[in-house]
This record gives structure tokens, C-alpha cells and sequence, in this order.
């Protein structure tokens, strides 16, 4: 840990809490995270635990009830304009329902550079390495629904990475593939973390996929229940 830029949390949460009205639930009951830069870290618990939830907090697509969350320097609680700190700090990766159907993956992949001021020739040669890097890049004229499930979720992990986010955040992103398709994408995952120095953050139910993370969080009733 020589880096001195590891040495600061680039995501730290404390104390979140997270109620919805509707069906009385907690989703978060007292969160304290810190994560560095370039960790790998799975997050695991029950359907329901309030996963999705927390990484809701950490792209700023919600707000807690209280607590605080502070990410790459900004505290997300006062943050004015969730969609530009999205725009540039995270890539995220869903589960189902990725891509944009009746774009084709090479447009899908160009849709977040859309909110940059990136140069239309720019984006376009971004989006054709990003492409050729998962592997797809003979597919780029495909719309999702010619691609099969795996191909559709490397489509993701090249969108997910065109606006050069600081996090990735990946919220069972194997959920819907068979084991081989979804090792690709984990290896394709874990390579960028490595070799780009990006952080990851990735929602999994598979056992395996969590012991390649370093890092395993697992979370119950809207709690951390274990860290390690
Ligand atoms: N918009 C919402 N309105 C009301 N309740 C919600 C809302 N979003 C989530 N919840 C509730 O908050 C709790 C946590 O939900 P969350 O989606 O974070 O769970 P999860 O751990 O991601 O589950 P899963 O593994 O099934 O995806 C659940 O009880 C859920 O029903
Ligand atoms: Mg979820």
C-alpha cells in the first residue's frame, strides 16, 4: 500500500439508514463502509437485505434518511446534481434490462459519452476499443435482441466503462447467465479493476464470484453483519 491515494476511503458511509413508507421497511439500519480505491468488493445477503440499496445510496440515484455518505471527496447528501456526479464518477451494471433495445451495442456503448463533452469521433473510437476489449467487436451493429445473454452483459460492461468511472458499481451482473458466461464477465470485471485501478463493487449470490473478490461484505436486514 504504498500508493498514497489509497491511503483515503474514496467511498465512506457512515451511519446510513434507509426507510421506505411503503411496506414499512428498513432497507438500511446503521451502515458504516469504507471502501478504497481500486478494491474489489462483493456485497452478499438475502433477497431483500437492502443490497440494491446501498448501491442506490452510492450512485446518488437515492438519499438516506440520515447518516452520511461521501464519495471521491463530494457528500452525496448535498449533492445538487446526482446525474453529473453519476456522469462521471459510476458506471453501473443491472442485472436484467441493460441495454437500450433498439440501439445497437455500439450505440448502447455510446449513449454515456452522450452526457460528456466528448467529440463525436472520440466517442465513436472509444466505443469500438471498448467493444473489441469484451470481445464483441464483430457485434457492434447487433441490437441486443440478436445477442445472446452474455454478449448483452459484455454490451453492459462496455457501456458501464465509457464515461472512465472511478467505480463500478455491478449489481448481479451474472444473475441472469449460465456459469461460463458468467465467469467471462467476472474475469472481464476483474481485469479492469486490476489493470485500470477501478474500484468494484458487485452484488452477487454465487459463492465463487465472491471468493475471487478481495473483499467479501455481507449484509442482512439492512445491516453489515460481516466484513472481511
Ligand atoms: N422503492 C421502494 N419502495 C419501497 N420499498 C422498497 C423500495 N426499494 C426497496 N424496498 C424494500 O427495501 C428492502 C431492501 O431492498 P433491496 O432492493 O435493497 O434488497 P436486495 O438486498 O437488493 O434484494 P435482492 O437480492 O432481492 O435484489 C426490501 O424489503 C424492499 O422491499
Ligand atoms: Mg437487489
Amino acid at each position: 500500500m504504498s500508493d498514497p491515494r489509497k491511503a483515503e476511503p474514496l467511498i465512506q458511509a457512515r451511519n446510513l439508514t434507509k426507510h421506505y413508507e411503503k411496506g414499512q421497511t428498513h432497507a438500511l439500519r446503521g451502515v458504516n463502509l469504507a471502501i478504497k480505491a481500486g478494491e474489489f468488493v462483493a456485497i452478499r445477503g438475502p433477497s431483500g437485505s437492502g443490497k440494491s440499496t446501498l448501491l442506490n445510496m452510492i450512485a446518488a440515484l437515492d438519499r438516506p434518511d440520515s447518516g452520511e455518505i461521501r464519495v471521491a471527496g463530494q457528500d452525496l447528501t448535498k449533492l445538487r446534481d446526482g446525474a453529473s456526479y453519476r456522469a462521471h464518477v459510476v458506471g453501473f451494471i443491472f442485472q436484467l434490462h441493460n441495454l437500450i433495445p433498439t440501439l445497437t451495442a455500439f450505440e448502447n456503448v455510446l449513449v454515456p459519452m452522450l452526457e460528456l463533452k466528448i467529440k463525436r469521433k472520440a466517442s465513436r473510437e472509444k466505443a469500438e476499443t471498448l467493444l473489441h476489449q469484451v470481445g464483441l467487436n464483430g457485434k457492434a451493429d447487433n441490437l441486443p435482441p440478436e445477442l445472446s445473454g452474455g454478449e448483452r452483459q459484455r454490451v453492459a460492461v462496455a457501456r458501464a466503462l465509457a464515461n472512465d468511472p472511478q467505480i463500478i458499481l455491478a449489481d448481479e451482473p451474472t444473475g441472469s447467465l449460465d456459469t461460463s458466461n458468467g465467469e467471462q464477465v467476472i474475469e472481464l470485471l476483474r481485469k479492469i479493476n486490476r489493470e485500470h485501478n477501478v474500484t468494484l463493487i458487485l452484488v452477487t449470490h454465487d459463492k465463487e464470484v465472491a471468493g475471487i473478490a478481495d473483499r467479501v461484505i455481507q449484509i442482512r436486514d439492512g445491516q453489515i453483519v460481516s466484513d472481511k
